[in-house]
């Protein structure tokens, strides 16, 4: 097989401010969805909805209020993706530094001033910023007034922000994402969208109204974006893995491509401009009723993505047989059947490479627009020796399996414009809170209960992405 890279290819890492920037409270920054989901027994819950009081409890650990204090470190950071060679870096920017509280009238000048510095720092490295709108940390101060996405006043409260750093960033800033991971709305809705739910709520009803707010919001930050911005490409980000039948049963067969459409109507909806037959049908069967403006078909159809961004962590795994289903697997906010053919990791996260190339060309074949891939990775724990070193060739192991699928994927056609592994350096885990979950080329010396020196490190897989970016690739063919 030839690995070839198109000329230009987009190398690099990606990070997200709720999990590295710390500073919880610096800069005139207000709270954030994630400022209050603590480590242990309460996270599971209060990511997914269950959360009463919306403030910070005594005798908690709250991991991104330091996270790995990126906020103050991010020059000897950058200049340690420039050592790599990182053509690109994917970070998101804290609506609550730009809008503490979320309805501001006018922005936090340290927010915007703390992003300028950041894009400068990685243009002067040749860095192109890739930037992700909302990444699981809206505004606390609107959640509490107005109660998160149900509420379509977050629409104007989201745009305004938009206004504020296209306007600010339209010469530093080229790619932009409108939200991570939007489908995690139907996993994670307080950590994604704030939203909360009482006992007793239709809780489907609820996530399906505050995602339409969000398809609305991200078609028209499409348009603010095209207009302040007219060289720059916008994209969505959705959590992809194809679906499989765990069996050639039918019912296995439609049960998978049911799966795969909860996913897909998001990016249905962003990238060819409506809903799709089949969520009709499903909102109907489900009593969810979408309320909607007169004019949301027509914006939902004006103003569609330039490309899609996708996280790929594995397949997914799906049947309908209750044997069968007794072998659930952990893995990206939710769980899958475990599929016997593949490993898994240490957090029982299956490793599927090829799943990579079939990800990429249905996705391809469906949208038929570039696709960037923005996530990837293996979550593992890293043990530093004696002389400071860090051999993780596991992850090597993984990252190289999956990059050689995305040449299997360019060769099949597939318009593939960048890659940014996830947590590029050591950062904390959103699903768990974990430091010791570790996806990165640089380790970060600081543990599950906060101690430590925040000190970086070189791992060997380091040494090896650099050696992967400055060959375009080639150094795989060996
Ligand atoms: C994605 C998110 O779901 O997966 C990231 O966009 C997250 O924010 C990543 O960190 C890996 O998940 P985890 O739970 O291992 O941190």
């Amino acid at each position: 097989m030839n690995i070839n890279f198109p000329e230009g290819f987009l190398w690099g890492g990606a990070l997200a401010a709720n999990q590295c920037e710390g500073a919880y409270k610096e800069g005139g920054k207000g709270l954030t969805t994630v400022d209050l989901c603590p480590t242990g027994q309460k996270r599971s819950e209060i990511i997914r909805g269950k959360i009463d009081e919306l403030r910070v409890l005594e005798g908690e650990f709250y991991p991104s209020h330091e996270a790995i204090d990126f906020y103050h470190r991010y020059k000897e950071d950058i200049a340690l993706f420039s050592e790599m060679g990182f053509k690109c870096l994917r970070v998101s920017i804290a609506w609550s530094r730009i809008f503490p509280s979320g309805d501001e009238e006018i922005p936090n000048e340290e927010g915007i001033k703390f992003y300028d510095s950041l894009f400068d720092e990685m243009l002067s490295h040749g860095i192109e910023p890739v930037v992700t709108i909302c990444h699981f940390d809206t505004p606390i101060g609107i959640i509490e007034k107005f109660g998160g996405w149900k509420n379509r006043k977050f629409v104007d409260f989201y745009l305004n922000y938009c206004k504020v750093i296209f306007e600010r960033y339209k010469e530093k800033v080229k790619y932009w994402m409108t939200f991570n991971e939007i489908n995690m709305i139907l996993h994670l809705p307080f950590m994604g969208a704030g939203v909360r739910f009482k006992e007793g709520e239709n809780e489907l009803q609820i996530k399906y109204q505050s995602a339409h707010h969000e398809l609305i919001a991200s078609s028209l930050a499409t348009k603010l974006a095209h207009e302040i911005i007219p060289n720059c490409m916008i994209g969505c980000m959705i959590a992809a893995g194809d679906f499989y039948p765990y069996s050639c049963n039918p019912d296995d067969v439609l049960k998978a491509k049911e799966k795969e459409r909860e996913n897909l109507l998001f990016i249905d909806v962003q990238s060819r401009g409506k809903y799709p037959g089949y969520a009709k049908r499903f909102f109907k069967e489900n009593n969810i009723e979408i309320e909607m403006e007169q004019e949301d078909e027509e914006i939902l159809e004006k103003h569609t993505v330039d490309f899609i961004g996708f996280s790929y962590y594995a397949s997914r795994c799906v049947s309908t047989d209750p044997e069968v289903l007794k072998g659930e697997t952990a893995g990206n906010a939710f769980k899958s059947v475990k599929n016997p053919y593949l490993k898994s990791s240490e957090w029982g996260w299956q490793i599927d490479p090829k799943g990579l190339r079939i990800t990429c060309n249905s996705l391809y074949d469906r949208y038929q627009k570039p696709l960037f891939i923005v996530e990837n990775g293996l979550g593992a724990v890293d043990k530093v020796e004696e002389d400071g070193s860090i051999n993780d060739d596991y992850r090597i192991e993984y990252l190289r399996e999956h990059i050689k699928a995305m040449g299997e994927a360019i060769a099949d056609g597939v318009e593939l414009i960048g890659y940014t592994p996830w947590g590029c350096i050591d950062l904390v885990s959103a699903s768990t809170g974990e430091m010791k979950k570790r996806y990165g080329f640089i380790y970060v010396d600081k543990d599950n209960e906060g101690n430590g020196t925040l000190e970086r490190y070189k791992k060997k897989s380091f040494y090896w992405y650099k050696e992967v970016i400055a060959t375009n690739g080639v150094v795989l063919k060996k």
